[in-house]
Parts: structure tokens; sequence; C-alpha cells
């Protein structure tokens, strides 16, 4: 869309179950608000809208492990993001939550719309529901042994140890997460929006009107409807959600899929009047940020929502990024292995930009990228520092040594500076193009350009050698011809400076702030807009600077080293973690009496003999003194222990056990053993050598 009328900019709305991350700010924030800011530079009507995603099962599933409501857990991180938002300088015009009372009505006349209109199908199918708690379960609300990897602890719908997609059918011995009870299956009814009967609009809208989408956008679309779409449940059986506003309704919510998105427009109205104008006028250009794993809710499930409802304009665009990896491993919430935006904060003070930059400048723009400390601090240390801010720092000092901070007239242009001025005009056109593409870390690359240029410019010119040896201060008195050479080279060096002003305010806006303050210029100077970019008058003659601060401060090793730290300590929490879910203690069997107890003989025995029961792996006939007689017994531990490790010891035996023929050996009794999570077996033997017959009582 050319010229749009007006922008309207959305950014995935973040779970409110947990706090921000890095992978989060490279892969949706940062770059919305790069775009936003630009936006806004250029004078374009703009609004950006996001907020908490409040509603959803793994909400519940974490208030119910903190014994706490839902409500209890939206309110600490919604609190907790916005803050975090607040701090990196990552500013929406609206930022508001699912569990808003607009949000809520705006959802419910929603879906009563399509209903009304028989936009829904309705269908009964079988869920599992969990008698003893009185409720249906989602998928995550049941867990099992996965069929893939065998691993315990499997969810309904994912098995969190290999990664497969499960459904509830699939897991082995599948429990309630609730009340651990086996569930069963009831029959309950739904709503269903049937994606397939929107599949030719969506093909027509996505693959032949938006191949401009970035290809792992528009790749996931096709394969999606190149596999054919089915209907997808709009309902869930939950309590925590927006109620399903139609007959039969009671007891279920929205899916939280359903709900979310039309948050974008529940919040715009929240924040004016003119809501309308930006939902409702195809002049409108709305531009959806997200992360890849959201793409099939924003491309196609919504769009058909925004469809089958009408009168809504559709995304022009969804430059959704793929995932940010962390020290080569994925990020991952449960196993703390992240950056979380809140402890950034904490722990690199004023140092905002400098996460904004590393995030850009590595955004997983096409593929999975990966983030990593060290590289954190070599972009700060030899670019921020080694390139803006030395850069900055040299226009600034050397301005304040020979001209007392004032901005010296500019003469007669050579060649050079000519062809200096160029480059700095080409920029423009390229960092917009970049930005309007959703290109940022180009983009980026294109403002630091300026700085590349201005170091190049100072360096090549070598103002400091033309000085000479007077070193008296002048402005405006006669200068030699050297120096004014010097003063048109500091001109142009400033100009340079100001330049960067503009260019790096989306990308690093508290440091366009910072550097505006030392360029003594007003935060909105009119010659600092956008349209600035390019030109060499944007400072005036005479103009007083401020005395030089530095931009960017090295980070040091130290810091770095305890980031490591951090890291290696989420990841030793892990392994013990793992060892301890792997080792589980099996949990206490029912209470019995003392008198079932006291029905158990249980002796010390000596083991006489001891071989191998033929054609079997496991078994081993014993034969054993009990004290009262000498019997045989047949044991299932030949895959522990050799006939010949056993000969002599003493072993507990429970002597009244129901005789029983096993491979026609009659066994009558059990050697008791001790066993670990692992299956590993042990003898249990008396601490010193007693009579066989002594009781264990
Ligand atoms: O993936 C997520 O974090 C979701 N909460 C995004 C929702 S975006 C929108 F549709 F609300
Ligand atoms: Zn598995």
């Amino acid at each position: 869309m050319n010229n749009p009328k007006r922008y309207l900019v959305t950014s995935a709305l973040p779970y409110a179950n947990g706090p921000l991350h890095i992978g989060h700010l490279a892969g949706v924030y940062v770059p919305s608000d790069i775009y936003t800011r630009y936006l806004r530079m250029r004078g374009r009507d703009v609004v950006s809208v996001c907020g908490s995603d409040e509603h959803g099962v793994p909400i519940t599933i974490k208030a119910r492990k903190e014994g706490t409501t839902p409500q209890a857990i939206v309110d600490r991180y919604h609190k907790l993001i916005r803050g975090s938002f607040e701090g990196l300088g990552i500013h929406f015009d609206i930022y508001s939550r699912t569990t808003s009372q607009t949000h809520a009505e705006t959802a419910s006349e929603f879906f009563k719309k399509l209903y009304e209109e028989g936009k829904f199908i309705e269908q009964t199918t079988e869920q599992y529901y969990d008698e003893e708690a009185g409720t249906f379960l989602a998928d995550r609300y049941i867990v099992g042994t996965c069929p893939k990897c065998g691993a315990e602890g499997a969810y309904g719908d994912q098995c969190e140890k290999c990664g497969s997609t499960l459904s509830p059918d699939e897991l082995l011995n599948p429990h309630s997460a609730v009340s651990g009870s086996v569930p069963v299956k009831r029959e309950t009814k739904h709503w269903y929006l049937p994606l397939d009967q929107y599949e030719g609009f969506l093909r027509e809208w996505i693959l032949e009107g938006h191949k401009e989408w970035k290809s792992n956008v528009y790749g996931q679309c096709k394969s999606w409807l190149d596999g054919g779409l089915q209907p997808r449940a709009v309902s869930r059986d939950l309590d925590w959600g927006i109620p399903v506003p139609v007959k039969g309704g009671e007891g279920k919510v929205l899916y939280v899929w359903f709900d979310a998105p039309i948050g974008y427009i529940s919040f715009t109205k929240e924040l004016t009047e003119k809501w309308g104008e930006y939902w409702q006028d195809s002049e409108t250009k709305l531009v959806e940020f997200i992360g890849k794993d959201n793409i099939v809710f924003h491309c196609i499930v919504f769009p058909a929502m925004l469809k089958a409802h009408g009168g809504f304009i559709l995304p022009e665009n969804v430059p959704a990024n793929e995932f940010l990896n962390l020290e080569g491993e994925k990020i991952s919430t449960s196993r703390n292995w992240a950056v979380w935006a809140h402890e950034y904060l904490e722990d690199f003070p004023g140092k905002q930009d400098v996460l904004r930059y590393v995030l850009c400048a590595n955004a997983p723009e096409t593929k999975d990228n990966d983030f990593t400390w060290k590289d954190f601090q070599a972009r700060n240390n030899s670019e921020l520092v080694a390139i803006l801010g030395n850069f900055v720092n040299r226009a600034l000092v050397l301005t304040h040594k020979y001209f007392d901070g004032r901005v010296p007239a500019r003469g007669e242009l050579n060649d050079y500076d000519r062809a200096t001025i160029a480059e700095l005009e080409a920029i423009r056109p390229s960092l917009e193009r970049n930005i309007e593409t959703y290109h940022f870390r180009e983009a980026l690359k294109d403002a630091m350009n300026i700085a590349r240029i201005g170091n190049k410019y100072l360096a090549d010119t070598e103002p400091w050698k033309l000085w000479g040896s007077g070193g008296e201060k002048l402005l405006h008195v006669e200068q030699s011809g050297s120096q004014a050479r010097v003063a048109t080279i500091l001109n142009l060096a400033l100009q340079i400076t100001a330049n960067l002003a503009i260019a790096i305010e989306p990308f690093m806006p508290f440091t366009a702030e910072k550097l505006k303050k030392l360029l003594h210029v007003e935060q909105s100077a009119p010659q600092l807009s956008w349209e600035g970019l390019g030109q060499i008058n944007l400072l005036p003659e005479g103009h007083q600077i401020d005395t030089p601060e530095l931009l960017f401060e090295k980070i040091e090793d130290d810091a770095i080293q305890r980031q490591l730290d951090k890291l290696a300590q989420s990841k030793s929490q892990n392994m013990e973690q793992e060892t301890t879910v792997e080792q589980q203690i099996e949990p206490m069997k029912g209470l019995i009496t003392y008198d079932d107890f006291t029905k158990m003989d249980i002796r010390v025995s000596t083991i006489l003999s001891a071989e191998r029961v033929p054609k079997t792996q496991k078994l081993l006939k014993l034969s054993v003194d009990t004290g009262i007689d000498k019997r045989e017994i047949v044991s299932g531990i030949a895959e522990h222990f050799t006939p010949e490790e056993l000969v002599g010891k003493q072993v507990l035996v429970l002597t009244n056990l129901e005789p029983r023929e096993l491979r026609g050996i009659l066994s009558r009794g059990m050697i008791l053993m001790g066993q670990d999570p692992d299956g590993k077996l042990h003898l249990l033997q008396p601490d010193s050598a007693t009579v066989p017959g002594a009781s264990v009582s």
C-alpha cells in the first residue's frame, strides 16, 4: 500500500505468566518499536497497540502450582512486563490487558455476531474428563508417558523431553494433572470456526496478494494452506477466560487464541474514540509484529475471523521473526535459560540501548540466531564504543579544544568533503527502504555507517595535525589557512554527529536523547527531524555545544562473567532437577493397620544354593534356610545377581506368602529387596550375621 493515510502497528500480546526475555524482545518488540518510532519521526499518523495476554491454560496451571489464583498471576506479570517495556524504551500508545472490561465486551460481541450469523459449526466430541475434580481436562492437564521417547510427565499436547507434538489419545497411562486420577472420556459441545471455508479467500489474499511477505512467513502460510485447513474449536471447557456468551456456553470460555487477537481491536478502542478509523478504513496500513510461532494465528486464523465478521481491515504485513537462542541453546522459561529483561535492567543500569542495539544487530530476521554474552560485549566495545562513541567524542572534544565548543564556520569544500557529503546523503534512502521493508539489521548498519563515515573523515583529514602549534582557540579572530580548514572539517564532523542523532533515534532512543543534549539542541528541534537526515546545515555556525561526555562505556570481562555464571547456575539447577525427576521416589501406598503388618512373617534366612531357571532371563531358583525349614524360592533377580555371589548370603524372606508355581517350580516365599528409582536391586541383610529364623518385626 503506497502512502497510507495512517498506520496501525500491533505487537504480539505477551502471555502474563512469565517475565519478558531477550527472545521476545529481539523477535517482536525491538523491531516494532523501531518501526513505530521511525514512522512517528516521519510525521506519520501511527498508533502502536499492545497488552498482556492473560487467558489460557498455562496461567491456570501456574496458579494451581503456586497455590494462588490466575488473577494474582496475571496481575504480577502484567506489572513486571509493562515495567520492562518502559525500562527499555519500548513504547506503545496503549499497553492494556485481555482481562479488561472493554476487551471482554469486544470479544463477546465478536463471538456473538459470528454465532448469530451462523458462521460457526457446533460439534460434540469426546474429551478427557476428571471425575474426581469434576472438570474437563485441557490437553496440558493430561500427563502420561510419551509414546515416542518413553519420558514420564509428557503433556497431552507435547512432550517437553523429546519435543514431539502429541494428542492426549497418544499418551500412555494418561492421568489428570489436577487430581492424579485416570480421566474418562465424556461428551462436550464446542463451537468451531470452519477454516476450510476460508481457504479460497486466504489463498488469494496471501499467496496471490502478498508475495512480498517475508519468505519465512509466506512459506509457512503456503504449507498450512497446501496441507488443507480444518475447522478449529474456538471455545474451551475452562473456568478462566471470557465466558462463551451464547446458550449452551455455560461453564465454557472463549479459546485464548480466539480472544487474544481481538485484543488488538479492544485496546485500540480503549485508546481512542477514533478506533474505527484505524480498524475500518481501508487506507489504514495494519502491520502485525510477531514471532514465528504465531504465524498461523495471525495469517490464517485471525484473518479468517476478521473476514467472517466483516468490516475490519486485514494486515498489510506480518513481519514475523525466527527465534533467538541463548549461548547455543533454546531459550526456555521453565529451565530458566534466558536473559530476563527486568534482570538486565538491574544488572546493566543505563545500558538499555546496548541491549536494543545488540538484539537488532543480531535479530533472527531470516533464520534462528544466537545471543552470546561474548558477542554482546564485543558489539558494545568494538562497535558502540569504538565506532559510534569514539566518533562523537572526537568531534565534540576537538570542537572544544580548538573552538571553545562553538560550531566553527564552514569554508570552501574540497572534493573529499563533497564525496563524504555524498556518502552521507546516500544513507537516508537506504535506511528508509530498509525500515519500510522490515530489514532492521540492515537499517541499523546504515545508521552506524554514518559514524563510520565520520570516523574515516576525521582519520583522513587529520585536523589535529593541521592546527599547528599556536594552539590558541580561534573563532571570531582571523584564522590561518590551515586553521580555517580545521574549522571546515569540524563543522562537517559536527553536522555528521547531528545526522547520527537523527538516524539512531529509532534504534537507540536513549542515546539519541543524550546526543542531542551534548549538541545542546532541543529534543524536538525541527532541524533534527527526519527531514534533516543527509543535510549539513543542522547546526548553525557559532552554536554552543555542551561539554563532551562519553556516550558508551566499555563493558569489562567481569560483568560478562557474572552473566555467564548466572547461566551456569541455571544449568546445574536444571541438571539437579532432571535427576530428581528421573529418580522420582514412588508415592507412599495407602495406610495399613498394625494387624496387616503383623500378618507378615519375615525371617532372616540363609541362601544355601542358587541356580538359573533354564530358558529364562530373569529367574533364579534359590534354596534357603529360613530357620523354620529349608525351601525353594523362585526370584526374578537373575539380571541383578549371579548365583555365585548369592550363595551363603543372609537375606530377608517373607515366609508366609502364598506358594506359587513358576516354570514348574513351587516357589514358597519371597526374598525382600530394596529397589532404586532406576530399578537397581539391593539385598536387604542384617548388619551382622544372625541365626536363620530370626524374625523381623
Ligand atoms: O505467543 C504468545 O506469546 C501469545 N500470547 C501471543 C498472542 S498474540 C495475539 F494474538 F494476541
Ligand atoms: Zn518424548
